[in-house]
């Protein structure tokens, strides 16, 4: 961006603090009516509302059982299935009308009509039967954005078993951690896919996967063309999709009736440990919460061509590509590849040919837009209504350019905050009903109580422009069921710290978001960003201790810590600072071996940005190492307090150390 633009922006910025949205917006905005906040403050019956957006098989006794909290159960007594949610039910009006509109990297274009992921979906729920998946079993998925993975997701919904995707950026020892940790018995992959014109090897993984995991998974393989690629060799162990299919042609199968709290499925995130937690979304609930939100935040319209253009591999995916847009019967864009392949218009292109009526995306996304600057975006023939950004913050300078540039000053902005646990937004405005704040998330989605609390766990006066600790009051139907297989992590992890452990009554008991936020004094919030040792990498989460574990495996690594580092497009980065073992000395070696290391962990997207080899790391006279101090350095901020330490002096020379590199 050139300084004049800056300039320009930030001026604007100055004068306006609320953009408002545009009447013809609001005239045609699926909820125009503010009287929604008051019917949602009926709590839990409010939520009754999204619930009855669905198709249920039986309906619901009790909206929300809170006698045994943490573990609340919504909907109970209810039955549904997603995939006749998400598909059946279109048949009669929508049949012919595209539900996915997939798009290759190379231009490849997929159109799959309601009808044909009906067929899709039953053949391939009818194989995975025949291949011995059971209700109830976790099917894990590696798969990239090809229509083999929102297929494979319903496939399972279908016969009542779980999915646990992995997205297809991570390594082969990620892979096999979630297939271990949720006792999975059948990974679904695919031989590969495309990235910058090139063919990815991705079946590899799996292949190294199965020689780390404890159990001995049947491994199923979609190919991304009618044959797998010359380049990729098909283990004989695997069976190909393909075949499988080939047995089950035009089969249907009865969608599995499933209580509202059986699990749909399992999201792995990065929590304060090393070891990723498997979030399980129950059905009813979840497919209620994203179905609501896409209809009442998205504006989600079934005539509107919908792009969401984030991996299905995370969250947002789940609930804002597949479940919630499906189930509102709309058709649902996904694209194979990178944005600035083979150009930098890339994004304009399918939006124009298209003519995409609604767009999500991230604010490193949109970061990198404006660095790479407007003219990319000239002569492209696009109006959207609504965007949506979700995933960091986004900075007002960011977002402003986001609603002219791209938005043309007429689309609406939702700035969504929610997590991987809460399976669909908790904090954002229904954009009919509140004005737009650059940099704010807005106010609590209907029937979501936030609140504020200090370190000590006292409620901050609402609206006071304070600072502190985001808590969520009463449960939600989108909530997280449990962390699979330990309820003590799930416990430990979001309620333990500001809850009454003891009590039974849910009013005691408040859901630690683990971020740190700012109530304004309209009512608006603002995100702060993480308050524990999770960062966010272009919208990747990371926990600090998985990289240091990783980094920890190298040999002639002593110790090691990780910390995050403001990135201007990133959002954060991370820094490793190593102390190698005695008589090993600094080389490009060691520094590509533990580059190597966290490829090879987690996956090539968590690779760290600088590695500093230091001799000492700041302790406390315990030998607990101060992150806090090392993120003042590669942050360059001011160090504060350092006499407690064991050796105050080894800041100021890692500080010294990293500004002479
Ligand atoms: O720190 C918050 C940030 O992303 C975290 C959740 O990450 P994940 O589970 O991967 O889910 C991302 C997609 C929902 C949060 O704890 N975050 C999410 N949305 C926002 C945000 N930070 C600021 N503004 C947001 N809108």
């Amino acid at each position: 961006m050139s300084e004049s633009e800056e300039r320009k922006l930030e001026s604007r910025l100055r004068e306006q603090e609320y953009f408002h949205p545009s009447p013809k917006f609001v005239g045609q905005a699926n909820v125009s009516d503010p009287a929604v906040y008051d019917r949602f403050e009926d709590f839990p019956a409010g939520f009754e509302e999204y619930a009855e957006l669905l198709d249920w098989d039986e309906r619901w006794k009790e909206v929300l059982d809170a006698s045994n909290p943490p573990f609340y159960e919504w909907f109970t007594g209810g039955k549904l299935n997603a995939s006749y949610n998400c598909v059946d039910r279109h048949l009669d009006e929508r049949k012919n009308q595209t539900a996915l509109l997939w798009e290759g990297e190379k231009g490849e274009v997929r159109r799959i009509a309601y009808q044909d992921l009906y067929r899709e979906v039953n053949e391939l729920a009818a194989a995975l039967r025949a291949a011995g998946v059971e209700e109830d079993d976790v099917v894990t998925l590696h798969l990239p954005m090809v229509p083999a993975l929102p297929i494979t997701m319903l496939a399972c919904a279908r016969i009542g078993a779980p999915h646990s995707e992995v997205f297809a950026g991570f390594s082969a020892t990620a892979l096999a951690d979630r297939v271990d940790s949720a006792d999975s018995d059948y990974v679904v992959t695919i031989d590969g896919y495309y990235r910058r014109g090139e063919f990815l090897n991705h079946v590899e993984k799996a292949d190294k996967a199965m020689e780390e995991v404890d159990g001995d998974p049947e491994v199923l393989v979609w190919t991304r063309h009618d044959e797998p690629h010359e380049s990729v060799d098909v283990s004989d162990d695997y069976t190909l999709v393909s075949d499988l299919l080939s047995e089950h042609r035009r089969e249907t199968v009865e969608p599995v009736s499933r209580d509202a709290e059986d699990p749909l499925f399992l999201m792995y995130t990065s929590g304060t440990t090393g070891e990723p937690k498997g979030c399980q979304h129950r059905t009813g609930g979840y497919l209620a919460y994203v179905t609501g939100t896409s209809k009442y935040v998205l504006d989600i319209k079934p005539e509107d061509t919908y792009w969401c253009a984030a991996d299905i591999g995370w969250i947002t995916g789940h609930s804002y590509i597949v479940y919630g847009p499906l189930a509102l019967g709309t058709t649902s864009v996904m694209y194979e590849g990178a944005p600035d392949y083979p150009h930098k218009s890339r994004i304009w292109e399918i939006a124009e040919k298209y003519d995409v009526d609604v767009f999500h995306t991230s604010p490193t996304a949109v970061r990198q837009f404006m660095k790479w600057g407007p003219e990319y975006l000239e002569g492209y023939d696009f109006e959207f209504r609504h965007m949506t950004t979700v995933g960091e913050p986004i900075q007002p300078e960011a977002w402003l350019w986001y609603y002219k540039h791209i938005g043309k000053e007429q689309a609406v902005i939702v700035d969504t905050w929610w997590q991987t646990e809460t399976g669909g937004h908790l904090i954002t405005n229904l954009p009919a009903l509140k004005d737009m704040k650059p940099g704010s998330a807005g106010v609590p989605c209907p029937g979501i109580e936030p609140a504020l609390l200090d370190d000590e766990g006292e409620e901050i006066e609402p609206a006071t422009g304070q600072a502190g600790n985001l808590i969520i009051k009463r449960p939600w139907p989108g909530m997280l069921q449990t962390v699979y297989g330990n309820d003590e992590r799930f416990i430990s992890e979001y309620w333990e710290d500001f809850s009454d452990t003891e009590s039974d009554d849910w009013r005691d008991w408040n859901y630690k978001a683990g971020d740190g936020a700012v109530h304004e004094r309209d009512g608006y919030f603002r995100i702060l960003g993480r308050l524990d040792d999770v960062m966010n990498v272009a919208g990747h989460r990371l926990g600090t201790m998985e990289l240091e574990s990783a980094v920890a495996e190298v040999e002639d690594v002593a110790e090691a810590a990780v910390v995050s580092r403001e990135h201007t497009e990133k959002g954060e980065v991370p820094d490793v600072y190593v102390i190698l073992r005695e008589g090993v000395e600094e080389n490009e070696e060691v520094r590509d071996r533990i580059v190597r290391a966290v490829e090879d962990e987690i996956g090539k997207f968590a690779r760290p940005s600088n590695i500093v080899f230091v001799d000492d790391l700041p302790k406390t006279r315990s030998g607990k190492i101060m992150r806090r101090l090392l993120e003042n350095i590669s942050n360059d901020e001011d160090l504060g307090d350092t006499t407690t330490l064991r050796d105050p002096s080894v800041p100021e020379e890692i500080r010294q150390q990293v500004r002479s590199d």
